[in-house]
């Protein structure tokens, strides 16, 4: 190839280069724009995440992260235990825990909300060297670092509401219970609410589960008062209710009314595999006018942890 023809390849090749990208771009926004307008949505909800240092969960975690980010939905709803854990006071490990989690999850590149579990309740525990007058005692630590135990926001036509499912009892142990001052807010709360608009309700403790009927055992693992929740919603048009906190997939339709999912778990057995021989994981959400449709993603973590012990 001639010095001149040499030049106008090159020349042509840039040219090609330079085109195609802005081609992609406008792509890109174009379909950005698409999902905009639309009342379509999807969003993921990714409970149980115990984050700690060791057991290789900083690496399971952002494999979930990653994950997440490539489906791309339009935000994250958490289902609580978002760390492992601050029950037992351990101020300096505490604090650490919830700085670990709050960084990584910076690194999903959509809108998280945070869901308190019980394993992120401060100090509670018989055992803790900090007592009730601790500023993080109980809820203080997960508001210092991630805001408010329970609020609602709007999403194209949709209301979700992001509940505190826990409360300690007299010997210092938590429960599932949805206190007082919270349900004066969301009979609050629901008074903005038409009541066409679809509703989703999270919450770490379950309301409804199969758990014990499957699993025998005792003690419960569903929230005490969760009729004194339902009743609040008995007119709306409540859709959902995401639940975590026993590492549990399930899901049910109440009375043509609503749906319940419990989100399985990333964090498995304590990172160790499996829980109840269900795959770490996570649901993925789609809204598409008024119908919701769901399937359980595997990041892929068993696989992972197997080679990683290897
Ligand atoms: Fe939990």
């Amino acid at each position: 190839m001639s010095r001149m023809n040499l030049c106008k390849y090159l020349l042509f090749s840039a040219l090609f280069a330079v085109l195609m990208g802005l081609f992609s771009v406008a792509h890109v926004t174009a379909q950005g724009a698409a999902k905009a307008q639309s009342n379509s949505f999807e969003f993921v909800f990714l409970t149980d995440i115990h984050i700690r240092p060791d057991m290789n969960a900083p690496i399971g975690f952002q494999m979930a992260i990653d994950e997440v980010n490539r489906l791309n939905p339009d935000f994250v709803l958490t289902g609580g235990d978002l760390i492992f854990d601050a029950l037992r006071g351990n101020q300096q490990r505490s604090d650490s825990l919830f700085t670990l989690y709050k960084n990584m999850s910076k690194g999903f590149n959509m809108p998280v909300y945070h869901c308190l579990g019980n394993h992120d309740l401060f100090a509670i525990y018989e055992e803790s060297p900090e007592g009730e007058n601790h500023p993080d005692y109980k809820y203080g630590m997960f508001e210092r670092y991630l805001g408010e135990t329970y609020y609602s926001f709007n999403y194209k036509g949709w209301h979700f509401i992001v509940l505190n499912s826990l409360d300690v009892t007299e010997d210092k142990r938590y429960k599932g219970f949805v206190h007082g001052e919270q349900l004066q807010w969301l009979k609050n709360d629901l008074k903005e609410v038409d009541n066409t608009t679809p509703v989703v309700v999270v919450t770490h403790i379950p309301f409804i589960s199969t758990w014990k009927f499957v699993n025998g055992g005792s003690g419960t693992r569903t929230v005490e008062n969760a009729d004194e929740v339902f009743a609040l919603f008995e007119n709306y048009n409540l859709k959902l209710v995401l639940q975590g906190h026993i590492h549990w997939k399930e899901e049910g339709f109440v009375n043509d009314w609503f749906h319940f999912i419990t989100g399985g778990s990333i964090a498995g057995n304590a990172w160790k595999g499996r829980r109840h021989n269900t795959r770490e994981g996570f649901f993925y959400i789609k809204v598409n006018d008024a119908v919701l449709s769901w399937e359980y993603v595997d990041h892929g973590w068993e696989k992972k942890r197997l080679k990683l012990a290897e």
